[in-house]
């Protein structure tokens, strides 16, 4: 297999690419949230993954802006979600036009656009919740304001439950938390069948695994810091990380990541500290 580097991409259901490596800011203030993605950047992230619920999507967009000319915005890709429905598809749908405004205005008589759209949760008050905020995320990728579109923390029933209705199906990703201790097996398998791109959100376990004794031991063997590790387990397993900084040196130390390999005694060993539904620390999918 060729070498990984951190300009690979991966070829989403609806064409484009994605790079797999991403950049996550949740709980990046908007003070900070502008400097963390230029740093980003320049440590070579080209993805950044933020959300309605963030309260920094205007900062990610500002940081884009301030990136060129070096880096330009067909260079980056860019995703967020709406989580909360309003009471209409069209409500929804101008809500999200919203933040494809913040992100990217457009230019030069071009439109913005964003380049994935999720459903944040279905967890957003029912069936006909979810109806509203799939068709309002159809319709804005329909007029290319959204190139994907996709879900998240969205278990098979829920994606199933699109099919009924849904123009786009399947969706075009599935953004779950997956890390070693949460694996998520059925959902997973699931989206692999159905070619829907994984995302791995927490991919760093929020930091509270690095003095766990597996995970210490591989990285020690590879000379690299536990979160250095647990970024490439999620590359190697096909997943798409998106690892959240606010420190400069944390950005590019979670991003160094293809100047060593996990071999498959490593990924074994990292594998076996699966815990199901138990080892994750935000939610796992309700199959
Ligand atoms: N769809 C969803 O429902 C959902 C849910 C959660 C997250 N997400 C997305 O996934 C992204 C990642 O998840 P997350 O932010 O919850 O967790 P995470 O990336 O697993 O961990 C981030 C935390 O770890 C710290 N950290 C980062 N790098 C470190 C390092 N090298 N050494 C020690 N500590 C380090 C960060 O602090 P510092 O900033 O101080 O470095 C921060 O507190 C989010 O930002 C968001 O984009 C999506």
């Amino acid at each position: 297999m060729a070498k990984r580097t951190i300009t690979d991409t991966l070829r989403l259901s609806s064409s484009h690419p994605i790079p797999q490596l991403g950049f996550g800011v949740y709980k990046s203030p908007p003070e900070l949230c502008i400097q963390s993605c230029l740093t980003a950047l320049r440590a070579g992230y080209r993805h950044i993954d933020t959300a309605q619920y963030y309260a920094n999507e205007a900062e990610v967009g500002e940081a884009i802006r301030q990136a060129a000319p070096q880096v330009s915005r067909a260079d980056v890709f860019l995703t967020t979600k709406i989580l909360s429905p309003e009471a209409s598809a069209e409500e929804n749908y101008a809500k999200c036009v919203e933040s494809v405004k913040k992100l990217d205005a457009g230019s030069e008589g071009k439109d913005g656009y964003v380049d994935l759209f999720l459903i944040h949760s279905p967890n957003c008050g029912g069936a006909e919740n979810r109806k509203m905020l799939w068709q309002a995320l159809e319709r804005l990728h329909q007029e290319g304001k959204a190139k994907s579109i996709g879900v998240s923390n969205f278990g098979i029933q829920h994606i199933e439950e699109l099919k009924a209705f849904a123009q786009v199906w399947p969706p075009h990703v599935n953004q779950i938390e997956l890390h070693p201790w949460s694996q998520q097996t059925e959902i997973v398998a699931y989206c692999e069948k159905h070619n829907i791109a994984i995302e791995a959100y927490c991919p760093l376990v929020r930091n509270t695994k690095a003095a766990d004794p597996t995970l210490a031991k591989v990285a020690e063997k590879h000379g690299v810091t536990p979160n250095q590790v647990l970024v490439r387990y999620c590359l190697e397993r096909g997943w798409i990380p998106l690892p959240k900084s606010d420190n400069e040196g944390r950005i590019r130390n979670n991003a160094d990541v293809y100047g060593f390999a996990l071999d498959e005694g490593d990924m074994e060993k990292l594998n076996g500290l699966n815990q199901g539904a138990e080892g994750a620390i935000v939610q796992a999918v309700d199959n």
